[in-house]
């Protein structure tokens, strides 16, 4: 199964794909924590960190290139859940020129939704632990007590806005892509946790197999 999770910042892509690929014993790619990764080991280019930390797009050729790689590991053979990208048309295409290359497909593309007006409190609130990178919420998921935190740059309130802004930019062209290819399937991200995975579930192709419980 090969599947991209698309949704504006704070809409729990990464909460949902954790749970997603854990089940069906693939990969998560998420492009983000390939950035962070390369950040924290001081191997991100400079500019890219810059437009990162000021909420904006790291450009298309950089992100296609990691793509390009990660997708060639042994891991990624079963299949693979992809976090983050594409994130803009000339992602989408060179997406689906890889995967000919490799005689592969897209099987879905689930967006969640999510209302802007509950995103900041969801950005701002989020801290990740620093050595799991498992995803906590102040309010919402409280971490326990004695966890070492981090709390992403990206997510001050200052930056949060023109997350937002960019992803509703880049969308604009990027869902009726999708759409127009009959790959788009929307998932209403509001509830708990565990309901958004099942709806996610739910929307997935039939015939994709999961995991024996
Ligand atoms: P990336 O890391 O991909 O960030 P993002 O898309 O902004 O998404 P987030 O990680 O902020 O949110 P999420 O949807 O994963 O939410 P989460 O599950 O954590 O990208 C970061 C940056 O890297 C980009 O800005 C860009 O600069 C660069 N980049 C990455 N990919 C790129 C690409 N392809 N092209 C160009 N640049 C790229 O949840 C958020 C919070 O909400 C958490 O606290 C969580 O606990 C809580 N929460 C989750 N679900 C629920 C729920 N159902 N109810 C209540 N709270 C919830």
């Amino acid at each position: 199964m090969i599947v991209v999770l698309v949704g504006p910042p704070g809409a729990g892509k990464g909460t949902q794909a954790k749970v997603v690929c854990a089940l069906f014993e693939i990969p998560q790619i998420s492009t983000g924590d390939m950035l962070r990764a390369a950040k924290k080991a001081g191997t991100l280019d400079r500019k890219y960190l810059e437009i990162m930390d000021a909420g904006g797009l790291v450009p298309d050729e950089a992100m296609i290139e990691l793509i390009d790689r990660r997708i060639d590991e042994s891991d990624c053979a079963r299949g693979f859940l992809l976090d983050g990208f594409p994130r803009t048309v000339p992602q989408a295409q060179a997406l689906d020129a890889l995967l000919a290359k490799r005689g592969r497909k897209l099987d879905a593309v689930i967006q969640l939704d999510v209302p802007r007006s509950l995103l900041e409190e969801r950005l701002t609130g989020r801290r990740t632990d620093k050595t799991s990178g498992q995803i906590y919420h102040l309010v919402y998921n409280p971490p326990p007590a004695g966890a070492e935190l981090e709390h992403r740059a990206d997510d001050r309130p200052e930056t949060v806005g023109k997350r937002l802004d960019s992803y509703e930019a880049m969308t604009a062209a990027l869902l009726p892509y999708y759409d127009k290819a009959g790959l788009l399937r929307r998932v209403d991200g509001v509830g708990k946790p565990e309901e958004v995975t099942e709806r996610a579930l739910a929307a997935l192709p039939s015939g994709t197999v999961r995991k024996a419980e």
